[in-house]
């Protein structure tokens, strides 16, 4: 397997001995535990959030909470708490951590364990399953110099068998895509949309530069990325050209430039696709919208704290 992916971090001993939040109570990481009958470990019947912290504040909370919220609506799963409940439960944990910036949280919450070992939601009694994983988190230097990525047999699939808009625990779709472009030699797979258009990554949106104008898909099988949104935000605020629409790998290929967005990595380049080296390596307009990113998470953690 690959030493560096989407989601490499520089090591910290630290992440050894984290507290992390279980079911009401923040426990040493190798007592952090949930039942086998639970239904998330039982049939990945469950959702989770990535976000990150930013001089004490989760960036863009409301957007990820509105995608958890919206995403247990659909699946009638229950969250049983609101929204500043949350906020605490993540708060409480990172203090836990003495953790105020470069921290990374997974948010997981399932419908709880089962009474049976079978699939019928309703076996679910005792739930929801509420985990926060907050590790010390710094994005790897590596990552600066770009990723592989591969085209994959696997494609994203249609809204009516499992919306990729689901963040659910089960993840086996992005998966297989990741196992294939492991095969291939590649870091991350580039998914395809069942029409065969570019679509994204087995664990990231993906985007292109041609000519100045930014082109990421239309959005319709892909996960709705917070990242993905906030990227299309600043270019549209700084007048640069973005669009979301149909591409095939013909484009991507002959790109100027291209790149992955997700909470963890913010925007990372794209070196290579299929072995066709992407550009000429210098990136200005993926560097010219990581500054405007940055400076986005910025107001928005000044804006955040202000709203406390
Ligand atoms: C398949 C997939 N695409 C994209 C993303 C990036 O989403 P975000 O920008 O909200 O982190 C994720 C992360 O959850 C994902 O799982």
């Amino acid at each position: 397997m690959n030493d560096t992916t989407t989601h490499t971090a520089e090591a910290d001993d630290r992440n050894d001995s984290l507290m992390i939040y279980v079911d009401g109570r923040i426990v040493p990481k190798d007592q952090a535990v949930v039942s086998v009958y639970d239904s998330g470990f039982m049939l990945g019947d469950g959702m989770w959030e990535g976000m990150r912290l930013y001089d004490g504040e989760w960036a863009f909370f409301d957007a990820h909470m509105d995608r958890l919220y919206d995403s247990c609506k659909a699946v009638k799963l229950e969250i049983g708490k609101t929204r500043e409940e949350i906020r605490a439960i993540l708060d409480e944990t990172a203090a836990a951590n003495g953790m105020t910036g470069d921290a990374h949280c997974r948010l997981m919450v399932t419908r709880g364990r089962k009474a049976k070992p079978f699939q019928h939601p309703s076996l679910s009694k005792w739930g929801p399953t509420i985990v926060a994983i907050i590790e010390h988190s710094v994005p790897a230097k590596a990552l600066a110099k770009g990723l592989r990525l591969a085209s994959v047999p696997q494609v994203r699939g249609l809204p009516h068998s499992q919306d990729p808009k689901f963040n659910s625990h089960s993840k086996l779709n992005c998966i297989i895509a990741c196992l294939q472009a492991e095969e291939a030699g590649a870091d991350e797979g580039l998914m395809l949309d069942p029409h065969g258009f570019v679509n994204t990554t087995n664990a990231c949106n993906f985007f292109i530069v041609r000519k100045g104008e930014v082109w990421t898909s239309t959005g319709d099988y892909c996960m709705n990325g917070v990242t993905r949104a906030n990227v299309v935000k600043v270019c549209r605020e700084a007048g640069i050209p973005v669009f979301e629409k149909n591409f095939s790998l013909y484009e991507a290929y002959s790109a100027d430039e291209a790149f992955l967005t997700g909470t963890f990595g913010a925007q990372t380049p794209v070196a290579e696709i299929d072995g066709r080296t992407i550009g000429d390596g210098s990136r200005p307009v993926t560097q010219r919208i990581r500054e405007l990113y940055k400076d986005l998470v910025a107001r928005t953690v000044a804006d955040q704290k202000a709203a406390r």
